[in-house]
C-alpha cells in the first residue's frame, strides 16, 4: 500500500505535531518507566526492559497527556498514570504475543519467543500489578475504578476474541464488540483519566472517554487493514498473524460481503482453516473489492467522531494536537 487508501478530508498539515507538544512530559513519563521496572528478580529486569527498550509509539501515554494539558491540569500525576497504561498496555502485549503466538513486535522477537511462554506471562503479571500499585499513588477512586474496569474490559475482549477464533460468521458488530473492548477501551481509560486529574464536569468528562474510544476504535480498524496491507519492516510485526489465527477482521468481513461466491469460499475457508497458503489471494480480494477502503473509511467516520468529541473542550494547541493524531492516524503504516 504505497498511498493511503482514503485520502484523510480531515488531516489539516497546519496543526501542531501532536508528539512534540509533549516531548517535555514524555521524558518525564521515561522516568517514571525506568524508575518503577525494578525488581529483585533479575529476569523481570530483563524481559520488561526488552520489551519497553524496544520502543513502542507511547499513543496512550500521549493522549494521556495531551488531553491533561488540554484541560490545564498542573501537578505531577499525569506522568505517573501515563506509565500506568503504558504498563497496562506492555502487560497486555506481553500476554497477546502468547496467545497470538507471534514471533515479531517492536522490530524484534517477541517476549515470548526470546525467553518463552511462562516467563512472558510471568512477567506481563508483574507489569499489571505493578501498574496497580502505581496508581494508587493517584489517590483518587475514580482513577482506579476506571483502570480496573479497563483491565478487566481488555481480558473480556481477548477472550471473546478467542472464542470467535475461525469464525467464518462473525459480523461487524462482533467484530466491533472485540475490537471497542480489547483496544479502545485502554484509549477511552487514557483520555478519561486526564478528565478525571481535573474534576472535570461529567459532560467534558464524557467527551474525553469518546475521544479515546473513537480513536481507539479507529485506531485498531487500521491495525487490521494492515495486517493485510502494511510492511512487516514498517511496522515491526509480521503480517498475516490475523488470518493464522483464523481471526474475523473488518478487510476479511467486508471482502466476504462484497467478494463473488467464490471469493467468499476462499476467504471463508481460510478462516475456518486458519490457513495462510493462500494469503496473496485475499491479498488481491480485499483489494480488488474495495474492502480494504472500505474499512478504511469506517476507520475515517470513527477518528471523525473522535475529533467532534473534541468541540465541547477548551480550544487551545493540545486540543489541535488531539485533533491532528486522530486524522494521522489514519495513514500510519507503523
Ligand atoms: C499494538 O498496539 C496492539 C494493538 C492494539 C493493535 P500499538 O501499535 O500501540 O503498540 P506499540 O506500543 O506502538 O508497540
Ligand atoms: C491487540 O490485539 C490488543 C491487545 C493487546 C489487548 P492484536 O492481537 O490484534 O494486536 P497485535 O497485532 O498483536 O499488535
Ligand atoms: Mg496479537
Ligand atoms: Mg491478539
Amino acid at each position: 500500500m504505497s498511498t493511503p487508501l482514503v485520502t484523510s478530508v480531515i488531516s489539516s498539515p497546519n496543526r501542531p505535531n501532536p508528539l512534540a507538544l509533549v516531548a517535555p512530559d514524555m521524558q518525564a513519563v521515561d522516568e517514571v518507566i525506568a524508575q518503577r521496572l525494578a525488581s529483585g528478580v533479575p529476569l523481570v529486569g530483563q524481559i520488561s526492559h526488552y520489551i519497553i527498550a524496544a520502543g513502542g509509539k507511547r499513543l496512550r501515554p500521549v493522549v494521556l497527556l495531551l488531553m491533561a494539558n488540554a484541560l490545564g491540569y498542573t501537578g505531577r500525576q499525569h506522568h505517573n498514570l501515563a506509565a500506568v497504561v503504558e504498563f497496562i498496555h506492555t502487560a497486555t502485549l506481553l500476554h497477546d504475543d502468547v496467545v497470538d503466538e507471534s514471533t515479531l513486535r517492536r522490530g524484534r522477537a517477541t517476549a515470548n519467543e526470546a525467553f518463552g511462554n511462562p516467563a512472558s506471562v510471568l512477567v506481563g503479571d508483574f507489569l499489571y500489578s505493578r501498574a496497580f500499585q502505581m496508581m494508587v499513588d493517584a489517590n483518587n477512586m475514580r482513577v482506579m475504578q476506571t483502570l480496573a474496569d479497563a483491565t478487566n474490559v481488555i481480558a473480556e475482549g481477548e477472550v471473546q476474541q478467542l472464542m470467535n477464533m475461525h469464525d467464518a460468521s462473525l459480523d461487524e458488530a462482533g467484530y466491533l464488540y472485540v475490537i471497542r473492548s480489547k483496544t479502545a477501551k485502554l484509549f477511552e481509560a487514557s483520555s478519561r483519566l486526564a478528565a478525571l486529574l481535573v474534576n472535570a464536569p461529567p459532560e467534558i468528562e464524557a467527551a474525553c472517554a469518546a475521544y479515546g474510544q473513537a480513536l481507539g476504535t479507529a485506531f485498531q480498524v487500521i491495525d487490521d487493514v494492515l495486517d493485510y496491507a502494511g510492511d512487516a519492516a514498517e511496522l515491526g510485526k509480521n503480517i498475516g498473524d490475523d488470518l493464522r489465527e483464523g481471526k474475523a477482521t473488518l478487510p476479511l468481513i467486508i471482502g466476504m460481503q462484497r467478494g463473488n461466491a467464490e471469493q467468499a469460499a476462499l476467504i471463508r475457508r481460510a478462516i475456518e482453516a486458519g490457513d495462510t497458503s493462500k494469503l496473496s489471494d485475499i491479498v488481491q480480494i480485499v483489494q480488488s473489492t474495495g474492502a480494504l477502503q472500505a474499512s478504511q473509511a469506517s476507520a475515517h467516520s470513527e477518528a471523525q467522531r473522535a475529533i467532534e468529541a473534541l468541540r465541547v473542550l477548551p480550544q487551545n494547541p493540545f486540543t489541535e494536537g488531539l485533533w491532528q493524531l486522530a486524522s494521522q492516524l489514519l495513514n500510519r503504516r507503523a
